[in-house]
């Protein structure tokens, strides 16, 4: 039962504690990430792993591609096993373990480390979310400033963690620093543990419980038969299992999870005329969202890079690690996203449209990577970039974000038809999941042309789509059918 509690901010009190959980779970998140790609390239004598950019960047691609994908079946398991609550418990706790594994200095615990963050992020992730909504009620004004409020919280962990675990991680010694990302997510743990008893637990029926527990044992069998046959094949030489080859592999079931999910949508799906063109609106909208999620999320890969190998990261007479300047997006975004939600409050219904916001998000993540080009052709031997360029790139993906993320989810779920409102929330996580693994792999094309060339054919693609998307706003409004 939602409530008409006004304890934190005027909202009920379990958001405090949801707020809280998502703070630390993405500080978690983004700590190590901040460390993940500059480990694995760092020499091994430094106490890196030593792997070369094209490896680095297809584990960095298959990790984070997979901590997204696996919020479809998370978000699922929570809807008819576990019940929100106990997911979010258990997810944490994974979470928390696999970052315990990449405190060890091994390299079988590191991937081992992320394959369990894969499987509680995919647990935790998408039910706090859903958490937050099961507070309102279904008229309750409240509900679009409460998702706001817990944004904030996600930001909040994601500006932190990269000063903290960043600096020790890559000053004191790279295992510390994820174990610092261990720790907050226990935090997170032990608040949730506590705090959520305010509120109720959103429970499947045992039938429900009983028929889906049967379909997920077939699922991790069929899983685990095809580990097996793939593993058999390798040690008897057929086929050479590789952190590329099971990188490449991922990518390809991604493009054909993508095509079947839209094909079977649009041409299998008994809909009307009306609901078959805002299918057709979110097909153009995911689309967009996956450059610009592909974009925006070489913040831990290529720019990463960038910021270690060619920046002097001195600012005001402080010398930080390179992985510290991921906190500057986040930061930003907490900074800015008040003024921006003020701006189109004040436009109202001349403000801009759905899509017309995709083109603005596009257009700023395309402008960042120019300006990265830019940095990328101040270089000379000897002579590094000057931080302001990343800082200016941070700043305008955390503009972009602003414009498309939360109209994004929005869009997703007022356009989805009857009863697949499910559906289209983790159509939407595909797309953070397509892009995060593109913005992996573009890594691995890091050292094999000119930076600048890479950066600019990024922005030429941002910018290239947010025109191409121009021209689609009119007809894309009208498909919308009332919708904005
Ligand atoms: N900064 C956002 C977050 O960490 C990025 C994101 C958007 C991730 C949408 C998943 C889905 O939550």
């Amino acid at each position: 039962m939602a409530n008409q509690d006004t304890q934190f901010f005027g909202h009920p009190r379990g958001l405090a504690t949801l707020f809280f959980t998502e703070m630390w779970e993405r500080f978690s998140y983004y700590g190590m990430r901040a460390l993940l790609i500059l480990f694995m390239v760092a020499p091994v004598a430094s106490g890196g792993l030593g792997f070369d950019k094209t490896k680095a960047g297809a584990i960095y691609g298959l990790y984070t591609g997979t901590v997204y994908l696996a919020c479809l079946p998370g978000g699922w398991i929570a809807d008819r096993i576990l019940g929100a609550k106990k997911a979010v418990l258990m997810g944490g706790v994974l979470i928390a373990l696999g970052h315990v594994c990449l405190a060890l200095p091994l390299l079988n615990t590191f991937y081992f480390g992320l394959l369990l963050i894969v499987c509680g992020t995919g647990l935790l992730k998408p039910n706090v979310s859903a958490l937050v909504g099961s507070l309102y009620d279904k008229g309750d004004i409240r509900r679009d400033s409460g998702f706001s409020i817990f944004y904030m919280g996600i930001n909040t962990g994601a500006t932190i963690a990269p000063i903290i675990c960043g600096y020790v991680g890559q000053r004191v010694n790279w295992h510390y620093g994820f174990g610092l990302a261990a720790l907050g997510m226990m935090a997170g743990v032990i608040q949730f543990w506590f705090g959520s008893k305010q509120f109720s637990e959103i429970k499947p029926s045992e039938t429900v419980v009983t028929e889906s527990t049967a379909t997920l044992r077939k699922w991790l069998v069929a899983a685990l038969g095809l580990v097996c046959i793939a593993g058999a094949l390798h040690i008897f030489g057929m086929i050479e299992i590789t952190a590329i080859s099971i990188s490449n592999t991922f990518g390809v079931l991604l493009v054909i999870t993508v095509v079947a999910s839209f094909g079977g949508l649009l041409f299998f799906g008994d809909w009307t005329r009306e609901e078959r063109q805002r299918l057709g609106v979110i097909l153009v909208l995911f689309l967009a969202a996956c450059i610009f999620w592909s974009s925006f999320e070489q913040a831990g890969s290529t720019l990463n890079l960038f910021a270690q190998e060619h920046t002097a990261t001195q600012l005001l007479g402080i010398d930080f690690p390179a992985s510290a300047l991921q906190f500057v997006q986040p930061g930003a975004l907490i900074l800015l996203a008040p003024l921006l939600a003020g701006i189109w409050l004040k436009l109202g219904n001349s403000g801009p449209t759905t899509p017309m916001k995709f083109v603005m998000g596009l257009a700023f993540v395309g402008l960042s990577f120019f300006l990265m080009a830019a940095a990328a052709k101040t270089l000379a031997p000897g002579v590094k970039a000057s931080v302001i360029w990343l800082i200016g790139c941070y700043v305008l993906h955390a503009v972009g974000e602003l414009c498309l993320s939360p109209v994004g989810l929005s869009a997703m779920t007022k356009l989805a038809p009857r009863n697949l409102v499910g559906l289209m929330m983790g159509l939407w996580f595909m797309a953070t999941s397509v892009g995060n693994f593109i913005s992996g792999r573009l890594a691995g094309a890091y050292d094999g042309m000119p930076i600048a060339q890479l950066f600019t054919i990024v922005g030429m693609v941002g910018i290239g789509s947010a025109i191409f998307m121009l021209f689609l706003t009119r007809p894309i409004v009208k498909m919308m059918g009332g919708v904005r």
